[in-house]
């Protein structure tokens, strides 16, 4: 390739400049320990990826234990994680790169807070088909304290010297399920209308920008991933235009990148949402204002896929690719493109500083192989 638009820089809402447009996309590494400490394993996988991007997200952290959607999952819910999220920070930031947490609450999804006997709740108390724990409704009470817990979160990563965070309203976590109207029949104030199920993610968005604001950090980057859209066969939680207006909501309240989370097996980084002849991030660009850099991305595994998404976003995220090859965007700024390794081997795959935990889980029957399959990882 001659000219790159994926080495040229990008600046973000608050003024920020990163030195190029790919960002580490957020990928739960499962290498904490059972309460959501950081552990040395994770320290040096992201170490070995903080050359990725100019952004290097961590995977989902969650705000309170009763949130926590799988075992080995990373928290930031208590003020003794600081000094573990401070290690992480620093190995991401070693290579000049802005280390962003991604915050979260899982509720229903939380798994991993299930196993541990803790109360799991949803936007509203029902059965979902592929979840075999007991999930109870969030009381209004409930949902006051989670507010303030991810302005507590926000607080902690400001504390552990991350460059920013980035909210997790996606990928079926409680915020999305608040929005979506699979999951809430809530009739009070944080249930109904499609601004009232927006009423949940916007006032987090609100306390986490109260947090930073208070913190007096205008350089502190706030980031915001969505789902587009969630359909789960005939149950529709939202269709795209519904996920537009909530975007819309929170453009006005100010976020500093918007994060378009597609998942690697339905979706690629140019997809269109049924009926609409645009891309997904054609439809969410359109809407954004010039400022707020859109970011996409979904089997970006080569420079051609990452210039190609470019076309329709500012951004680009590596999720898999960088898994396989932490030395990605190395190789291709050193005019070495050829050289990236574009497919995993059970060999390579206890080779590129992955969790224990994670290359194990790419190996064992029925695990992420079958989910969120690494090209090239078969039998
Ligand atoms: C192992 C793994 C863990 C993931 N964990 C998260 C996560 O914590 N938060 C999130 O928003 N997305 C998560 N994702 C989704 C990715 O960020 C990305 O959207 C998806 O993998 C598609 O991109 P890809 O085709 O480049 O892999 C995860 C993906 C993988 C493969």
């Amino acid at each position: 390739m001659t000219e790159s638009k994926v080495l040229s820089s990008l600046t973000l809402a608050n003024g920020v400049t990163l030195p190029n447009r790919l960002m580490l996309a957020p990928m739960c590494d499962i290498g904490s320990t059972p309460d959501g400490q950081v552990t040395q394993e994770q320290v040096d996988y992201l170490r070995a990826r903080a050359g990725i991007g100019g952004l290097i997200v961590t995977g989902y952290a969650f705000v309170q234990p009763n949130g926590s959607s799988i075992p080995g999952q990373l928290g930031d819910s208590k003020d003794s994680d600081i000094d573990g999220l401070r290690k992480l920070a620093t190995a991401m930031k070693s290579r000049g790169n802005k280390a962003i947490l991604q915050i979260c609450h899982g509720g229903r999804e939380a798994a991993g807070a299930a196993q541990q006997g803790l109360r799991v709740v949803a936007p509203t108390k029902m059965t979902f088909p592929w979840i075999n724990y007991p999930v109870e409704e969030i009381t209004t009470d409930e949902i006051t304290t989670l507010i303030s817990d991810f302005g507590k979160a926000t607080q902690r990563a400001i504390d552990a010297g991350f460059d920013g965070i980035e909210i997790h309203n996606c990928n079926h976590d409680l915020l999305q399920q608040f929005f979506s109207a699979y999951s809430n029949h809530r009739t009070d104030e944080w249930g109904g209308s499609l601004e009232k199920r927006a009423a949940f993610p916007l006032a987090v968005l609100k306390e986490v920008r109260r947090v930073i604001a208070a913190a007096n950090k205008p350089d502190f980057i706030l980031g915001w991933r969505i789902s587009p859209e969630e359909i789960h066969g005939e149950n529709v939680g939202y269709v795209v235009d519904d996920m537009l207006k909530e975007t819309k909501l929170v453009l006005a309240e100010g976020i500093d990148y918007l994060n378009i989370s597609l998942t690697g097996t339905q979706y690629r980084f140019d997809s269109k949402p049924a009926g609409h002849d645009q891309t997904f991030a054609q439809l969410f660009k359109a809407i954004t204002p010039d400022t707020v850099p859109v970011f996409i991305g979904s089997q970006v595994h080569t420079p051609e896929d990452a210039e190609a998404a470019l076309a329709d976003a500012d951004g680009v995220y590596l999720a898999r690719a960088a898994l396989i090859d932490p030395e990605f965007t190395d190789k291709l700024k050193a005019g070495k493109a050829e050289e990236i390794v574009t497919t995993m081997s059970k060999d390579r795959l206890n080779n590129v500083q992955l969790p224990k935990a994670l290359a194990y889980g790419y190996t064992m029957p029925h695990g992420l192989q079958e989910q969120i399959p690494l090209p090239g990882l078969t039998d």
